[in-house]
């Protein structure tokens, strides 16, 4: 089957975060929302049949995982990422963010440091600091138009104490795909230093070739001793509102520790919608993605092609993963404040700051290209108007 990502959907007014809250983020109900991480493009019909013949039981009362819940997952993960991996090893959670926050209050303690690697995903800073442990930045280094962990930086502050690292593995925004080199050199620094490893490998399927995603927990039983792997087909299939992820766990006491913190919360039950959801999109969610792999590929390579002939003071990135484009806008000599006035206002773009993402997001701006293809040329065309006239 071929699907249609060109189809262009209204989401306004249906409490899409990404449209109805424009004027609360961006002061303006009209600015073409380039923002937050989820797609404008349909959630894949063998979901959504799904959903629809579980309504119509029509009695929504407390539910529990159904066991394809987990044969989905080992099967993806042996397909996509020829990652062998057990039920005994799946559990549970809410959001990859939330399973971010239990694991930091399950296996550090308070004061304890923990190290991520900024420009990232910003909720990983507010729940280190809101779980009270110490937030230690590990920034990537920018070297020629790639970006690189900086593994001395890393040994330091791993050889002063730091009790875990979050790593984002693909890494939003810069969108990197960590090689196996670069995941042993982290793995062997964690190792030497005990250190636990979160992995938030949200952005895992959706890698462009000739990249390949290495889960971390894959390297070695070593490794998979200390590492939370977290999971979701959330990005992937356009199904972020269901709230619903895995965590895969492979040592039996760090799982122990991780379900008493989600029994503690109460947050093991999950949804109904969102298990079914989760089980279709990794039971048959192959030919979908491949086609929306082709898909973002092409509004990538047109933004790339487009910025460096039309506006070069603006330099892209280049993404090895992820619907999310890393502009580096430093050579536009504005503040950070300006280029966000400038983007709403000048070019009725909203995009993140990179300020959002911590140290070394300075004059970069993130932005989401998962949307029809009519749209992005229509974008493009906005922001060249606008650099002209600057
Ligand atoms: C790296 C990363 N982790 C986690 C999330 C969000 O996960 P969830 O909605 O499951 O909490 C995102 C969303 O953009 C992300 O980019």
């Amino acid at each position: 089957m071929r699907y249609n990502f060109d189809e262009i959907i209204s989401r306004k007014n249906t409490n899409a975060f990404k449209y109805d809250a424009r004027e609360m983020i961006f002061g303006k109900a009209e600015v073409l929302p380039m923002w937050v991480a989820d797609m404008d493009f349909k959630t894949p019909d063998f979901i959504v049949d799904a959903l629809r013949v579980r309504l119509n039981h029509e009695i929504l009362g407390y539910s529990m995982r159904p066991e394809n819940f987990y044969h989905s997952l080992i099967n993806w993960m042996k397909k996509r990422h020829s990652w062998n991996i057990e039920k005994d090893w799946i559990s549970f959670s809410p959001g990859v963010v939330s399973a971010c926050t239990m694991s930091v209050q399950a296996f550090t303690n308070i004061s304890d440091s923990v190290i991520v690697q900024p420009p990232v995903y910003f909720p990983f800073f507010s729940i280190i600091k809101g779980s009270n442990r110490n937030l230690l930045y590990n920034q990537l280094i920018l070297s020629e138009d790639r970006y690189v962990m900086d593994f001395n930086d890393l040994e330091t502050k791993a050889k002063g104490g730091a009790k875990m690292i979050i790593i984002s593995n693909p890494h939003n925004p810069v969108g990197r795909v960590w090689t196996v080199e670069e995941l042993n050199r982290l793995a062997d620094i964690a190792l030497k230093y005990d250190m636990i490893i979160l992995s938030d490998e949200i952005h895992s399927d959706l890698v462009f070739k000739p990249n390949k995603h290495i889960p971390l927990a894959k390297l070695s039983p070593e490794i998979a001793e200390r590492v939370i792997t977290a999971v979701s087909p959330s990005k992937t299939f356009n199904i972020a509102g269901l709230s619903t992820s895995a965590l895969i766990i492979s040592n039996p006491q760090l799982m122990k520790k991780y379900n008493k913190m989600l029994e503690t919360m109460h947050l093991n039950m999950g949804n109904i919608f969102g298990n079914i959801a989760f089980a279709e999109a990794y039971e048959k969610g192959e030919e979908w993605l491949l086609q929306l792999l082709n898909y973002l590929e092409h509004n990538i390579n047109y933004v790339t092609d487009y910025l460096q002939n039309n506006i070069p003071q603006i330099k892209l990135i280049k993404p090895e993963s992820t619907y999310l484009l890393w502009l580096d806008c430093r050579n536009l000599n504005m503040t950070d404040d300006e280029l966000i006035t400038f983007f709403v206002e000048r070019a009725g773009l909203g995009l993140n700051s990179g300020l959002m993402f911590g140290p070394g997001g300075t004059g970069f701006m993130r932005m989401n290209i998962a949307l029809a293809f009519p749209v992005i040329k229509e974008a493009m065309k906005k922001l060249a108007f606008a650099i002209d006239t600057i």
